[in-house]
């Protein structure tokens, strides 16, 4: 089976041709993604409207691309898969439509996706892992650990209270005066820093839930700054350096306690599956990796091109989906919000009027 997929929710226009066999193995047959970072890099972060405008402009030439890299039409494949969220719904609806065009005009089915489902589907393109696995995702719109049971059977064990994991890196960034996107920057900036020499919180830790707060460490962080500032490049390295340092705490323990509520509810997973961008910072999948091994599972980190978006995962997804025999009409409706845990594998999608 061969399918379509594109990806609009958020900065990246992507979109990728993968294949999944009978025997559910995942192959991809390209891989094309457009980032949007220099369209944004001036205002720090995301401009919803200007990244609609950059998708409308882009879609047409990435999917022709992606079709061209696989070396076949439109009449070969076998569906057309789009993320119809969550995510900042002006670029949900260019790649929805987009794809409800093709499967129009191809007479293919429609596959509506997920976003996060996406995510969270990578691992089995990827390395063909069997379900359940505990899904670690975190990136600049979500910090969720999740138990992933089956296509269409997402359990949520612990989210964020408040700021995603990469929001954070992203706001103390932009505090610190260091480009966009955040992330990257912080972790070159803290690699030449001292993590000790800042006491910032670690939120939540030694709960019971699996839940995340990021924003007090965020707070903590101005503070320190502005009791010192001006600040020396020294200070700002040790600033990212405690930062992260803190951040990997909080990580190990909330993990460690996403992993126990996971045995205790589902019995040992899998895996322990990193997805989002956050999972290209080395200290953190430092981090995962130990938690992995001292839980007796193992870690298991899709290349780096498949943590953050892309096409391929939106197709895979839809592929999974299809295998089932599941596919969406043609008036499903775009969702800005959407939850994973409110999915179901053979539960309808909403349809136009309630996309709001
Ligand atoms: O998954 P992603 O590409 O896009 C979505 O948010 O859906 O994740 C992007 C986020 C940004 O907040 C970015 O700052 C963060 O991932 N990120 C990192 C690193 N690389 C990207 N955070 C920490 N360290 C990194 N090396
Ligand atoms: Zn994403």
């Amino acid at each position: 089976m061969i399918v379509l997929g594109i990806e609009t929710t958020c900065d990246e226009t992507a979109a990728a041709v993968v294949e999944r066999t009978p025997d559910g193995r995942g192959r991809m047959l390209s891989n094309v993604v457009l980032s949007q970072v220099n369209e944004h890099a001036a205002f720090g972060g995301v401009v919803p409207e200007i990244a609609a405008r950059a998708h409308v402009e882009a879609l047409d030439l990435i999917i022709a691309k992606a079709m061209l890299d696989a070396g076949l039409a439109f009449e070969e494949i076998d569906g057309v898969a789009a993320a119809a969220g969550p995510g900042l719904i002006g670029g949900v609806i260019v790649g929805l439509t987009t794809a409800k065009a093709i499967a129009l005009v191809q007479d293919k089915p429609l596959v509506a996706i997920n976003h996060l489902e996406a995510h969270a589907l990578t691992a089995r393109l990827t390395d063909g892992i069997a379900f359940p696995y505990c899904l670690f995702l975190a990136s600049g719109g979500h910090t969720q650990i999740l138990a992933i049971r089956g296509v269409g059977d997402y359990v949520r064990l612990g989210t964020t209270m408040d700021d995603a994991i990469g929001e954070a890196f992203d706001k103390t960034a932009k505090l610190l005066g260091l480009g966009y996107p955040g992330g990257p920057q912080v972790e070159r900036e803290a690699a030449r820093g001292n993590p000790h020499r800042f006491a910032l919180p670690r939120p939540m830790q030694h709960r019971k839930d699996a839940d995340f707060s990021l924003s007090g460490l965020k707070t903590a962080l101005r503070i320190e700054a502005e009791q010192i500032a001006p600040l020396s490049d020294q200070d700002v390295a040790d600033l990212c350096a405690s930062f992260q340092q803190a951040v990997v705490d909080v990580v190990r323990d909330r993990l460690r306690a996403g992993l126990r509520i996971f045995k205790e509810q589902y019995g040992a997973p899998t895996a322990l599956v990193a997805a989002g961008g956050v999972a290209a910072n080395q200290a953190i999948r430092a981090v995962l990796q130990q938690v992995a091994f001292d839980t007796g599972t193992v870690l298991v980190a899709p290349p780096l091109e498949l943590c953050t978006d892309n096409g391929a995962m939106i197709a895979w997804a839809g592929a999974e989906r299809l295998a089932l025999g599941l596919s969406d009409s043609l008036d499903v409706a775009p969702r800005a919000r959407w939850p994973l845990d409110a999915i179901a594998a053979g539960k309808a999608r909403p349809k136009t009027a309630a996309w709001k």
